[in-house]
């Protein structure tokens, strides 16, 4: 019987040098099956219903009917979802971009070892992708200034510090709090750069801001007037491309609820909606927690995060809970001198001092919201 773990191998390969490479480097391993070698790129879709191969590997100059470029294309649409390895020359470089159908780059010569090794690398990736690991997580609150550009930020950086590939979105559209924050020219490239028909990950790359915690940002655009040029079904699509790059996605909202911040928060998985002990922002909170079970939005995808939770301002916790119908999933403690330095230079906090008990509480939150026990890393 054939090892369950075995990797089935479909090559559309029409030089028959490197076919014969190919095999013979096969030849002495036992992890990977050679179903077939294809000369014709046009018998290649049908093989690949009729094999269903875990990977199939294409000669990126692949001369004929259905050249290379095409053949990767044909197999990316064609709903099969099985990944391809491209096989190329130094002369013709290409770069890795799954969201162009390109899982893997193997460029001639190569060993046997780096031919298993890519195929293994680039399952366990799908199965990663497949598994759903995203979560994109809304920082939200109907009232202004009450923290939720500070936390969306610390928050996105305690999670990467977590081994876990972060991206923030800036959804604060019109001002964009976040490009302020961190001081980040007006002409580094914003969400409005992203072309509205086809994204690609490479168009990605160009667009989002590393930031040297450990962070991809997406700018908010750089003038106020131009958030209108950005529609809700723009975010629908920004977020879902995203999806497929990073393990959690954290997005930061304006206070109002705009149609374009309403798309935000129905893609979210979950909604961290900041309060304080103010009795404006707990009635607004109240108001709007209505709006999101009328619209159908789930209990569990409601999260309450309570900012400055040490400053009560004459309220009780438990009046607090009351008021919510809920007891709050986090505490943050309000660090006047810490968080506004921070802020002012443009540093995540739990970065600069990761000991002090502000940071630790984001910390917490972070961990919980990956789902993981306080105190537990996610990964080593
Ligand atoms: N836990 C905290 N301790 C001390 N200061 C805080 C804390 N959280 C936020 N702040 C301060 O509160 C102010 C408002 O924070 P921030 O800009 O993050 O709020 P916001 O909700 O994003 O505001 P806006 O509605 O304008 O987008 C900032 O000066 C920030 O430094
Ligand atoms: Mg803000």
């Amino acid at each position: 019987m054939a090892n369950p773990s075995t990797i089935r191998l479909l090559v559309a390969e029409d030089v028959p040098q490197v076919s014969q490479h190919v095999r013979n480097l096969l030849s002495v391993q036992s992890q990977v099956k050679l179903l077939e070698v294809l000369s014709d790129g046009s018998k290649v879709l049908e093989a690949a219903h009729q094999l269903r191969p875990d990977v199939v590997m294409i000669d990126l100059l692949l001369q004929g009917k259905i050249k290379g470029p095409q053949l990767i294309e044909k197999l990316r649409d064609s709903g099969l979802d099985i990944p391809a390895v491209i096989l190329t020359v130094p002369q013709h470089p290409i770069a890795r971009d799954p969201s162009r159908g390109i899982d893997a780059v193997l460029t001639l010569p190569f060993s046997g070892f780096e031919l298993v090794n890519t195929f293994g690398h680039v399952l366990a990736d799908r199965q990663a992708r497949a598994a759903g690991a995203c979560r994109v997580v809304a920082v939200f609150s109907p009232k202004g200034g009450v923290g939720k550009t500070t936390v969306a930020f610390n928050l996105a950086v305690a999670v990467a510090q977590l081994n876990v590939k972060t991206a923030l979105i800036d959804g604060s559209l019109q001002y964009g709090d976040l490009r302020a924050l961190l001081k980040v020219p007006s002409d580094v490239p914003s969400i409005l750069d992203l072309p509205t028909d086809r994204v690609h990950e490479s168009d990605l790359h160009e667009v989002m801001w590393r930031d040297p915690a450990g962070i991809d940002i997406l700018l908010a655009p750089p003038r106020v007037e131009m958030a209108e040029m950005i529609s809700a079904r723009d975010v629908e699509k920004t977020i879902s491309l995203l999806r497929r790059l990073y393990e959690v996605i954290v997005v930061d909202t304006p206070a109002t609820l705009s149609e374009v911040t309403l798309q935000f928060l129905d893609t979210a998985d979950v909604v961290l909606s900041l309060v304080t002990y103010d009795s404006t922002t707990i009635h607004n909170t109240i108001a709007v927690a209505e709006v999101f079970n009328a619209i159908g939005y789930p209990p569990e995808k409601m999260m309450y995060l309570v900012n400055r939770a040490d400053s009560s301002g004459g309220i009780g916790r438990d009046e607090l809970a009351r008021a919510l119908g809920r007891r709050p999933d986090f505490e943050v403690v309000s660090d006047g001198r810490l968080v506004v330095q921070a802020n002012n230079e443009g540093m995540p906090f739990v970065v600069a001092s990761p000991d002090a008990a502000v940071s630790r509480d984001i910390r917490r939150a972070a961990q919980a919201i990956l789902g993981h026990p306080a105190g537990v890393p996610v990964r080593h």
